[in-house]
């Protein structure tokens, strides 16, 4: 009989050597919570295919952030869900000063100041057909005039007080765009997280339903703009331009399916690297909870060290509330 020379499980046995030995830890100041925000008052609707997540109005989004400031968390993203009567052909309600995304910041940086407000720079809740951006005839999204509509959209937002603008468009050049726009019009340390590597998913389904764009959007894709999944390598170029451009962060898209990705971009371009846990995570993730399939928080915390692990230094996920109450508890 020989015996193992090396026995890894030595480290392992006691707690007080798992956690000397621990690499990576999750803390609240990880995540970012993204939120739907929907014209009225008092109102509270549920998303269907998101279990436990909610289109909020105004004032209701006010008495959720005094939560989210206790928790630890820094920072949220905020969807706008536009009625239907203010979607057109231009999206021109996107950078409107009295718009539902620009009051909900104002709003927000009045009562908590101290809380992150990042605003997703795409067309796709004002567009009548659901596509990020202006289309053609053939419905083909047309890159340069999209991107003078997001410059005004992203200078709406930075105007209205948004800490970070986040063009999630995938539009060629418009973070060099916006730079420019920001600093000509003073606006120097508005930060921009680029969503710089951003799949073309079906993931995305839910957060579709969420603001109101799947039933417009129909059978359309997002081919033309959004990566390859099958990609990796394109994905370097786009965080590469981006950074070059003038982004201060960068984000890969989706989450979970697409962790390869996260650790090429920390360990290649060595950027603030974020991941967003979509949608279709978070349901696939609540659908196996509430049957009973797998446990919720322990599943909760180990879906989101792996984004640390793999070289995220935060995450935006549907969980953020859920996963900085386990961890204060
Ligand atoms: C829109 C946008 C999308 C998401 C964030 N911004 C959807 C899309 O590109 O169709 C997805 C987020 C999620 O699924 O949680 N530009």
């Amino acid at each position: 009989m020989t015996f193992p020379y090396t026995r890894m499980r030595r480290m392992r046995k006691n707690d007080f050597s798992r956690r000397l030995m621990r690499e990576h830890r999750l803390t609240a100041d990880d995540l970012i919570y993204p939120m739907f925000v929907i014209e009225g008052k008092q109102v509270r609707e549920a998303v269907p295919s998101m279990p436990n997540i909610e289109r909020v109005s105004i004032d209701i989004l006010l008495e959720e952030a005094k939560e989210i400031v206790a928790l630890g968390i820094p920072m949220i993203a905020l969807f706008p869900v536009i009625s239907g009567d203010k979607k057109s052909l231009d999206a021109k309600e996107a950078y409107n000063p009295n718009g539902l995304v620009q009051r909900a910041v104002k709003a927000l940086k009045d009562a908590f100041p101290e809380l992150g407000v990042l605003t997703d720079v795409a067309l796709d809740p004002y567009t009548t057909h659901g596509q990020d951006g202006i289309i053609d005839d053939e419905g083909y999204v047309l890159n340069d005039i999209t991107v003078e509509t997001l410059v005004k959209q992203a200078l709406s937002h930075a105007k209205a007080g948004a800490d970070v603008v986040a063009p999630s468009d995938m539009m060629d050049g418009r973070i060099g765009e916006i730079r420019d726009e920001l600093e000509a019009e003073g606006f120097i340390n508005t930060l921009i997280m680029a969503y710089a590597a951003k799949y073309a998913s079906a993931y995305y389904g839910p957060f579709r339903d969420a603001i109101g764009s799947s039933g417009n959007l129909g059978k359309g894709n997002k081919f033309t703009y959004q990566i390859d999944p099958a990609n990796s390598n394109e994905a370097i170029r786009e965080v590469m331009l981006d950074i070059d451009e003038g982004a201060d962060m960068v984000m890969v898209k989706p989450g979970l399916p697409y962790l390869d990705i996260i650790r090429r971009v920390k360990t290649e371009l060595e950027v603030p690297t974020f991941a967003y846990q979509v949608s279709g995570e978070y349901a696939m993730h609540m659908a196996a909870f509430q049957n009973g399939w797998l446990d919720k928080d322990s599943v909760i915390l180990e879906s989101l060290v792996a984004f640390k692990r793999a070289g995220a230094d935060g995450i935006l996920t549907y969980f953020a509330k859920d996963a900085a109450r386990l961890l204060k508890g």
